[in-house]
């Protein structure tokens, strides 16, 4: 039985300890793509492929299957077509890969925020919110200069808006994972952890 109450799983850095056996179980048990939203720069994508390892399973980015299919950068596809066209490929590469069948599946910061894409993925998917404060995410995001809406404007204050608007609707993942300083390899055992308390 699914319980449907979020978890809040590890709100410190501490991993929690998990055999392999019971990661092993718990992999089995899991009959859906587990699907990582979250803010830029949360480690979706970092923390999605050492979930998909630790599980033995395989990982896909949404964003790099929709560049693929698109054969331009993300970047690109906004400056061509802006944020709508861009919405429009993204729930439909979703669509895709959720039916495909892979067992992780981290998505662009934006995707969630479609109603489609956002029933979808509640739907069909384990669904994992992975938050960290505006601070840690202007560092990380700070990095690379590949996020089309972090260049027109101060990315904290522009962070900041997109939080306000967007932790409502993340806030219906069932569950909640906090990444901030520490090893992603954490914060991956942390959603294992979370996972298990939520089947
Ligand atoms: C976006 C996040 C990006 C990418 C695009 C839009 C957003 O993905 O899809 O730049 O709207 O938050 P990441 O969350 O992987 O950076």
């Amino acid at each position: 039985m699914i319980s449907t109450r979020p978890i809040r799983s590890g709100n410190s850095s501490e991993a929690p300890v998990i055999t392999p056996a019971e990661i092993g179980a718990l992999a089995r048990r899991i009959d859906r793509p587990i699907v990582l939203i979250g803010l830029m720069g949360v480690g979706k994508s970092t923390v999605g492929r050492k979930l998909a390892d630790l599980l033995d399973t395989g990982f896909i980015d949404a964003d790099e299957a929709i560049e693929t299919a698109a054969q331009r950068s993300v970047s690109e596809i906004f400056e061509a077509h802006g944020e709508a066209y861009f919405r429009d490929g993204e729930r439909r590469v979703i669509a895709r890969l959720m039916a495909e069948g892979h067992g992780v599946i981290a998505t662009g910061g934006g995707a969630f925020v479609d109603a489609e894409t956002r029933a979808m993925i509640l739907d069909h998917g384990v669904t994992v919110w992975i938050r960290a404060t505006v601070e840690t995410l202007v560092k990380r995001t700070g990095r690379r200069n590949s996020r089309p809406l972090l260049r027109d404007g101060d990315p904290q204050a522009i962070l900041n808006r997109l939080a306000d608007e967007r932790d409502p609707l993340y806030r219906q993942a069932p569950i909640h994972v906090n990444s901030e300083e520490g090893p992603h390899h954490a914060t991956a055992l942390r959603i294992l952890e979370g996972i298990e308390r939520w089947l």
